[in-house]
C-alpha cells in the first residue's frame, strides 16, 4: 500500500461546542501523489495509522500539549481517545481528507505537560531602561527562568497589568527595584509545569493564580508575568477557582489582595459602613464586593464618573456618588472606613466618622489615614476562593480587553489613561 499521509495530524481549528466545551477539529490529509484509493483500502489504512499513532492535542486554553492522548480503538465512524474524558468521531469528508472531531468533556483533565517539553527560551516583554511605553520591547529569546527549591515554574496563560507596573517602568521605585533588564508583570494565571524540591502542595498540571512578587516595590521579580513562563514561590499562589477562566483569574491577585489587606488593616467588620473612592477601578471594584460579601458591610458608598455609576451599584454599592457633580467630603453622612484608591487623602479624612479609619493606597496621607503596600500571599486568595466559586465576588475585566500578548504596549497606554474599568488583562499568551 503506497499511500502516504502528508500531514498526519493537524489541528486546523478549535471551536466551542454549545455546551461550552472545547472542540478540536483535526484534519488528516492524504498525500496528493496517491489519488483514488479504494474506499476499503483507505479505511483500513486510516485505522492502522491512527491506532499506531499518538496524537498531540493542544489544549486551546493553555496552549499546552497533554502528555498522552491517542486514539486506541479506531473505528471508522467513532474513535475513542485513551484518556477518559475525551471522545471523538472520525468522518471522511472527501477523497483526500479525513476529519476527526474530538470533544473534551473535561478541559482541565486534558491539561498536563512534562518538564522535558519546557523550552530554554521564551517570548516575553522586556525593558532595559526606564521610560514610557516605548521602552517595552517584544523579545522572542528571553531565557526561561530557573526555579529555586520553593518555587514552581508557571506556563503563563493570562496576565494582568497594575498601575505599579507602569510606575515601576517609569523609574519611580528605582531605589528598591530589581535590576534591569526586566520582564514586567505581577499578576499571573497559568499551569504549573515544574516544581522545586521543597514544594509541598502544588504539582505539575495544577491551574494556579497569584501575584508573583511578595513585595510590590521592594525587589519585585526581575522576570515577571508578561512572558510565556514565570518562576513563582509556591506560597504566593493559590489554585484557580474552577468556575472562572484564566483571564478572569489573572485579573484578581494584586487587586483583590490589596482590597482584602486594606479592609483587614482598617479593622473593617460586619455592620460597618464604608466609602470607596475610585469604586470602578481595579482595586475599588473589589473593595466594594469584598466589603459587602466577605466583611458584611452595613452600607457601601463609592465614587466614580457618571458613566460608571451603574457598575458601582451592580457591584454592591448602596450609594453611587458622581464625582463630577458632587463632592463626597461635603456630604453630611460620614463613614466608619474610607478606602481611598485615587489619591485624595486630604478629602478622604473629612468623610470618616470620629474614630474611623482611612485607607490610602496612593498620594499624601493625613491622620487618621494610613498607607500600606500590599504583601502578596496565596493564603488570602485561598481564603477568598469560596466567594469567587459561589459567584458572589466577580472578576471585573475592562471591556476593551483582554488584550492579546502582541498588544501589551496598547494595554499599558490604556491603563495609563487612569480610566480603566476593573482590570486590564493580557490574554492569550502564546
Ligand atoms: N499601596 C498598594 O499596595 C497599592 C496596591 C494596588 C494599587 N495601588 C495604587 O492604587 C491606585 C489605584 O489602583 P487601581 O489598580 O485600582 O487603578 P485603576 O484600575 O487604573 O484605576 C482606574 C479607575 O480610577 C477611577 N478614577 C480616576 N480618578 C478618579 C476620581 N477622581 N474619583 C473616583 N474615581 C476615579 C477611574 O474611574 P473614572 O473613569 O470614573 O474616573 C477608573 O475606573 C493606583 O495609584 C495604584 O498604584 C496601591
Amino acid at each position: 500500500m503506497a499511500t502516504k499521509w502528508k500531514h498526519f495530524s493537524k489541528v486546523t481549528c478549535v471551536r466551542q461546542l454549545p455546551n461550552n466545551k472545547p472542540k478540536l477539529h483535526i484534519v488528516l490529509q492524504r498525500d496528493n501523489r496517491t489519488e483514488q484509493k479504494e474506499h476499503q483500502q483507505t479505511c483500513a489504512l486510516m485505522e492502522t495509522l491512527i491506532s499506531s499513532t499518538t496524537l498531540q492535542l493542544r489544549n486551546p486554553q493553555t496552549s499546552l500539549f497533554p502528555k498522552t492522548s491517542h486514539f486506541n480503538s479506531p473505528a471508522f465512524s467513532r474513535v475513542q481517545f485513551s484518556s477518559k474524558p475525551c471522545f471523538g468521531v472520525l468522518n471522511r469528508c472527501n477523497k483526500n481528507c479525513f476529519k476527526v472531531f474530538a470533544a473534551s468533556q473535561s478541559a482541565p483533565a486534558e491539561v498536563s505537560t512534562s518538564s522535558s517539553s519546557i523550552p530554554s527560551t521564551m517570548k516575553a516583554w522586556i525593558y532595559s531602561e526606564y521610560g514610557g511605553v516605548e521602552v517595552l520591547k517584544f523579545d522572542e529569546s528571553v531565557a526561561v527562568p530557573e526555579i529555586s527549591d520553593d518555587q514552581v515554574l508557571v506556563k503563563v496563560v493570562a496576565a494582568a497589568l497594575n498601575p505599579v507596573d507602569f510606575k515601576r517602568r517609569l523609574g519611580k521605585f528605582k531605589a528598591t527595584d530589581s535590576p534591569l533588564p526586566t520582564v514586567p508583570g505581577y499578576d499571573v494565571a497559568g499551569v504549573v509545569v515544574k516544581v522545586g524540591s521543597q514544594v509541598k502542595n502544588l504539582k505539575e498540571g495544577d491551574e494556579v493564580y497569584g501575584d508573583i512578587s511578595e513585595k510590590a516595590l521592594d525587589g519585585p521579580k526581575q522576570f515577571g508575568s508578561l512572558a510565556e513562563y514565570t518562576a513563582v514561590e509556591e506560597k504566593l499562589l493559590a489554585l484557580k477557582p474552577k468556575n472562572i477562566d484564566f483571564a478572569q483569574a489573572a485579573s484578581l491577585p494584586l487587586a483583590i489582595e490589596t482590597a482584602n489587606e486594606g479592609l483587614e488593616r482598617a479593622g473593617f467588620s460586619a455592620g460597618k459602613s464604608i466609602l470607596v473612592l475610585g469604586g470602578a477601578g481595579g482595586v475599588g471594584s473589589l473593595v466594594i464586593q469584598l466589603a459587602k460579601h466577605v466583611f458584611g458591610a452595613s452600607k457601601i458608598a463609592a465614587t466614580s464618573s457618571t458613566g460608571k455609576l451603574e457598575l458601582l451599584k451592580s457591584l454592591g454599592a448602596d450609594l453611587a456618588i458622581d464625582y463630577t457633580k458632587e463632592n463626597f467630603e461635603d456630604l453630611p453622612e460620614k463613614f466608619d472606613v474610607v478606602y481611598d484608591t485615587v489619591g485624595q487623602g486630604d478629602k478622604a479624612v473629612k468623610a470618616v466618622k470620629e474614630g474611623g479609619s482611612v485607607v490610602v493606597l496612593t498620594g499624601a496621607v493625613e491622620p487618621p489615614g494610613f498607607r500600606f503596600v500590599v504583601t502578596s500571599t496565596g493564603e488570602a486568595l485561598t481564603k477568598l476562593n469560596p466567594f469567587l466559586e459561589s459567584g458572589k465576588v466577580k472578576p471585573v475585566i475592562d471591556p476593551k480587553g483582554p488584550f492579546p500578548f502582541s498588544q501589551v504596549t496598547e494595554a499599558f497606554s490604556y491603563l495609563e489613561t487612569n480610566r480603566a474599568t476593573g482590570k486590564v488583562v493580557i490574554h492569550p499568551i502564546p
